[in-house]
């Protein structure tokens, strides 16, 4: 029973292979500076000593890297820069417990699996290997691919794993 369910998923695994040869997408390397609702600057935020994962904690099992609550930019703008409008669009969405809707940037389809805590704090990969220079950045855009070669040539040079179920699990 257990050879048969292997075979099948060998034979899943290399119809995926051969019948949907990848191509990869268009991707614009560098993109466009991306509007965001809230203009937030890293270069501003990281001057003042903040770290990457004080607002980007990676909760849990760290698949995803997430946003900093409303609640956490309030700690310092209740009382800094209370008059600026930027201020008071981060400031309402807080009030009203809403979530500001951050424009992803970096982001891969959901048949492929990827987690922030195994790069991160496993494998010791810089955020700028993946993100390029944000600490320097008023607005993000894309610098880095997110195709699957650039995943690929990494795992190869660091000795990763690179088979096809490493990235897309079969289930
Ligand atoms: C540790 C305190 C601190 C935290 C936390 C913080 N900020 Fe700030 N922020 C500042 C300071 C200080 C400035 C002013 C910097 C300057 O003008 O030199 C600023 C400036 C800004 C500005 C520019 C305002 C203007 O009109 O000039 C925006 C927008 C902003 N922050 C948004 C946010 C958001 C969104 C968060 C949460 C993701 C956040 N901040 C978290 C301290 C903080
Ligand atoms: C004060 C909180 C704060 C700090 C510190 C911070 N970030 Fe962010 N980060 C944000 C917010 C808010 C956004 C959404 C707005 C934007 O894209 O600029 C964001 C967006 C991003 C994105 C884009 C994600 C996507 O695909 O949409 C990346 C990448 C990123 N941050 C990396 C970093 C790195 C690397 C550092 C450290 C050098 C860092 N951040 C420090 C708050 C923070
Ligand atoms: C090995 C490459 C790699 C490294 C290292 C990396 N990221 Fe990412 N990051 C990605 C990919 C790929 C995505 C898209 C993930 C997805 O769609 O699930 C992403 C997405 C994000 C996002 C979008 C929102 C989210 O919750 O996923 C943020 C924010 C982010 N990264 C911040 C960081 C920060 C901060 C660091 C360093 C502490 C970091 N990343 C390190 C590759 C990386
Ligand atoms: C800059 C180098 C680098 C890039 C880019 C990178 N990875 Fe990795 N990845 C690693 C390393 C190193 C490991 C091994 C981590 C460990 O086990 O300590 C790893 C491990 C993994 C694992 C776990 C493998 C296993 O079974 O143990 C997955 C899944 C993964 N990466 C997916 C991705 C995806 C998807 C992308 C692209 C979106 C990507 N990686 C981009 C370096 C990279
Ligand atoms: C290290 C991670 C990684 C490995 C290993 C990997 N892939 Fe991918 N694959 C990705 C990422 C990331 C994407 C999405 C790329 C994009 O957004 O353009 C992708 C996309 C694809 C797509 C395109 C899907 C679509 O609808 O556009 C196919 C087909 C594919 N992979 C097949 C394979 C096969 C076959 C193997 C084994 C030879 C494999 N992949 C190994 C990360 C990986």
């Amino acid at each position: 029973m257990r050879r048969f369910f292997l075979l099948t998923f060998l034979a899943c695994l290399l119809a995926f292979a051969q019948g949907k040869k990848y191509q990869p997408k268009q991707e614009k390397l560098p993109g466009d500076p991306v509007p965001q609702p809230i203009a937030y600057s890293h270069k501003t935020h990281v001057a003042l000593g903040l770290q990457c994962l004080n607002c980007h904690t990676m909760p849990g099992e760290g698949l995803e890297a997430t946003y900093p609550p409303e609640s956490f930019c309030m700690g310092c703008h209740q009382s800094v820069k209370v008059d600026s409008p930027e201020i008071q669009k981060l400031a309402a969405y807080a009030r009203e417990k809403k979530r500001i809707p951050w424009v992803r940037i970096y982001q891969v389809p959901d048949m492929v699996w990827f987690n922030h805590t195994l790069h991160v704090k496993e494998a010791r990969i810089e955020c700028s290997l993946c993100h390029g220079d944000v600490a320097q950045r008023d607005v993000l855009f894309k610098e880095k691919s997110t195709g699957m070669m650039a995943c690929m040539d990494c795992h190869a040079l660091r000795q990763a794993p690179n088979g096809c179920d490493t990235c897309h699990p079969s289930q």
